[in-house]
């Protein structure tokens, strides 16, 4: 399918989606967002696609959602229409492993569609924010919850109530994103991070992105248990009989997600 506001590509069982708004820093308005839920459906739906990378320009990731589309808006129209909601469900549906790869600019919405996904590989360039504050609003698409979360009430509440920005090596720090990586690298090491998941059973890295979900939603107690549980439903998998056997006769797994 064709989009206006995403640049979509698969290789190697690596699924590319680029935010593409370059005359507003990849300001994430309904069909931008509407247009990225599709494309993750797809990348759900095929076969081909054992990983999803998203990522934006050298510049920015996303400068937020678009305040433009934003500003003419009340109360009602937002509670409404709330097409954020319905977009965001979309891509949290997503089963297969998805990778933020972060230049630049992660500003509100952006940021707050990269902690959607299930990690952030940052370039050295990378700078975050929740600078709702300096407009008069707050985060809208989890930013207060998965922030603080992620880096504590400390941080998330400073960043929140200021909107000041972090950058790559403070939030590599605070925990918010896996690895920094020079500006230059950044789409070669997201390939090759997404390559190496694509390598794996996507049986079992579904089950992984649920197991690490779930830590964020339940109880330790609950989320022990639902990890054993999956841990043992694994070991009737093809998939695990071939790992193992690929390990006694020292040759690499063909793994198939059967
Ligand atoms: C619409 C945006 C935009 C945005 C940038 N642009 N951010 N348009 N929505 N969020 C546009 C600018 O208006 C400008 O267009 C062009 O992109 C380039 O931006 P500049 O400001 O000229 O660039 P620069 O001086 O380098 O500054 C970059 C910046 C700044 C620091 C990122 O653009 C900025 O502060 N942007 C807004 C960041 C923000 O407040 N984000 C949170 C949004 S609220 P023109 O046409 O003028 O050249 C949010 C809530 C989410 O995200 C809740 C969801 C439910």
């Amino acid at each position: 399918m064709a989009f206006e506001t995403l640049i979509v590509d698969v290789e190697d069982h690596v699924g590319l989606i680029r935010l593409n708004r370059p005359e507003a820093l990849n300001a994430l308005n309904f069909q931008l967002l509407e247009e990225l839920g599709e494309a993750l459906a797809e990348m759900e739906a095929s076969p081909r696609v054992r990983a999803v990378i998203v990522t934006g320009s050298e510049k920015a990731f996303a400068a937020g959602a678009d305040v433009k589309d934003m500003a003419p808006k009340g109360f009602v129209e937002m509670f409404t229409e709330d097409r954020f909601t319905p977009e965001t469900e979309a891509i949290l549906s997503c089963r297969k492993p998805i990778i933020a790869a972060v230049a630049g600019y992660c500003l509100g919405g952006g940021c707050e569609l990269a902690m959607m996904c299930d990690f952030i590989i940052a370039a050295d360039t990378a700078k975050f924010g929740q600078p709702e504050i300096n407009l008069g609003i707050i985060p809208g698409m989890g930013g207060t919850q998965r922030l603080t979360r992620v880096v504590g009430k400390s941080k998330a509440m400073e960043m929140c109530l200021t909107g000041r920005f972090m950058d790559a090596a403070e939030a590599e720090r605070a925990g918010l994103v896996s690895r920094v990586v020079p500006a230059r690298d950044l789409m070669r090491d997201a390939r090759e991070t997404a390559g190496k998941i694509a390598e794996k059973s996507p049986l079992t890295a579904r089950a992984v992105k649920e197991a690490v979900n779930r830590s964020y939603e339940t109880t330790l107690r609950e989320g022990l248990l639902f990890e054993r549980r999956l841990f043992h439903a694994l070991f009737a998998s093809e998939d695990k009989a071939e790992g193992m056997a690929a390990f006694a006769e020292k040759r690499s797994p063909q793994f198939r997600g059967r």
